[in-house]
């Protein structure tokens, strides 16, 4: 994955823990990099060392660790990095949910060599959404949660999310049905 994925694994632990830790957390999984580059591709293996490095060393599930990682990269990296890319997602959080299927194609132009993940709507009713969730990787289910809990705060909009199909008990992939009540602006 690209290095901004690790950067912002990097900035989530600092934000809450300090330096020190994260770097505890770095030489349990093993990294010598010293300064991850936003722009450069590395292995997926990286990414998941280093989470469960983090879940090792904080005593938190990966799980966890993921979901708060999804929190944290709409709230923060996303917003701060690529605010105009959110906004051109939509102006509410189902509008936003929508459009996810194109979202990364988008992304795609500043980072050529993405392997995004891919998202699909389904049932789509006044308050609640199937959202259908494919990729290649594993273990990213309580990310994506994290990611959409994420939105419903950037939205000020409250949001419950329940998996309903999970690939790691054998469905062809992820689906969560997402509910949200009005905005809170
Ligand atoms: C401006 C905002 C965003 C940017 C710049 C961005 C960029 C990226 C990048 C660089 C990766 C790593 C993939 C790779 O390097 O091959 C990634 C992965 C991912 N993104 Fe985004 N993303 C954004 C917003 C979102 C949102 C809003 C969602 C969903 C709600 C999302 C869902 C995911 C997921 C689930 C992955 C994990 C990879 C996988 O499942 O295979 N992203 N994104």
């Amino acid at each position: 994955m690209y290095g901004m994925v690790n950067k912002a694994v990097e900035e989530m632990v600092v934000m809450h823990h300090g330096e020190p830790v994260w770097e505890r957390i770095k030489a349990k999984a093993g990294i010598e990099v010293d300064v991850f580059m936003s722009n450069e591709s590395y292995p997926d293996e990286v990414t998941y060392a280093l989470v469960a490095a983090a879940s090792d060393i904080l005593g938190t599930p990966a799980e966890k660790i993921l979901e708060a990682f999804g929190e944290h990269w709409v709230l923060h990296t996303a917003q701060e990095g690529y605010g105009g890319l959110l906004r051109a997602g939509g102006k509410t959080l189902p509008e936003f949910l929508g459009n996810l299927p194109n979202f990364h194609t988008r992304v795609a132009m500043i980072f050529p060599n993405l392997q995004p993940p891919s998202f699909s709507c389904t049932d789509v009713g006044p308050s609640s959404l199937h959202l259908h969730y494919l990729t290649h990787r594993p273990g990213m289910t309580a990310f994506v949660v994290g990611l959409i809990q994420g939105l419903g705060k950037m939205f000020r909009t409250p949001v419950v999310i329940r998996i309903v199909e999970s690939k790691a008990e054998g469905a062809d992939h992820d689906v969560f049905h997402v509910q949200w009540s009005d905005s809170q602006r």
